[in-house]
């Protein structure tokens, strides 16, 4: 097991966005959520990276790293927290003021304090990974929407992370550029990368997941194999939901 999370409730003043979640995350294997509009799919992803602070839960990783939110989290631990995952954003947040190379080598240089000649070889490596070993030197703005989230991905494998979190990483990309994006995702997913990946594309999550998760109102409705969440559904709520996004 990877990650275990038990009983993770996150709130924004009244609301309470995410209620008692438990949910194992096993290494190699790519875990996806769906869910509608304001479930908490994103809010979940960032309590993983520390970007939000759960009111309460218990993170426990492989590595013996034990995580109690019940408790004020030391910076030390958001810190060592936040560099087990690298987080793919909706809308890239790239800096639009450095290159795609400074953008990947950003993290690894100035918050890892990294050596340089290695820093840059690997983001040299990554970003031909994705397939921009010749587009290194532009800015975001001389970049089409696919390739700025290639760089997203490289700058999210940089920090070397255990664990790669994807938040609709295609849903802002025109859709002839989807493509390029999910096949990116889909050589990580054969490397054996961990990944949770938030998506509404159903037919690539039905390729790439070992496991499906549908939330709803801050509650997992539904989890299992994507033969039996996306085909054979057991929750009505999952059927109306898939039935939705199906129609659109
Ligand atoms: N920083 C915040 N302050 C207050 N409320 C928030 C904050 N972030 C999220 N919320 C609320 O939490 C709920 C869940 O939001 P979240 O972004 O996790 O949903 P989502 O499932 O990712 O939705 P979408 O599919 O639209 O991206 C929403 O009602 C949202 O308004
Ligand atoms: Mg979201």
């Amino acid at each position: 097991m990877f990650l275990s999370v038990k009983d993770l409730t996150k709130s924004f003043g009244d609301l309470t966005v995410l209620k008692n979640i438990n949910l194992d995350i096993e290494k190699g294997k790519i875990v996806t959520i769906i869910g509608p509009s304001g479930s908490g799919k994103t809010t979940l992803l960032r309590c993983f990276n520390a970007l939000e602070t759960p009111d309460q839960g218990i993170f426990s990783f492989d590595d013996g790293m034990t995580v109690d939110f019940s408790k004020k989290l030391t910076t030390k631990e958001t810190i060592a927290l936040r560099r087990k995952s690298g987080m793919v954003f909706q809308s890239y947040n790239l800096f639009p003021h450095k290159t795609a190379l400074e953008n990947v080598t950003e993290g690894p240089l100035i918050v890892q304090k990294r050596p340089k000649k290695e820093v840059l070889e690997l983001a040299k490596s990554l970003l031909t990974k994705v397939g921009l070993e010749d587009k290194m030197d532009l800015y975001p703005h001389q970049l089409s929407g696919g390739q700025q989230q290639r760089v997203g991905i490289a700058r999210a494998l940089a920090i070397q992370p255990k664990l790669m979190l994807f938040d609709e990483p295609t849903s802002a990309l025109d859709p002839e550029l989807v493509g390029e994006v999910l096949k990116v995702i889909k050589d990580l997913a054969n490397e054996g990368w961990t990944m949770v990946i938030v998506t509404h594309e159903l037919k690539f999550a039905y390729e790439i997941s070992d496991e499906i998760l549908f939330i709803d109102g801050g509650h997992i409705i539904e989890q299992g194999p994507p033969e039996e969440v996306l085909n054979a559904p057991k929750k009505e709520r999952t059927k109306q939901f898939l039935k939705r996004v199906l129609e659109y």
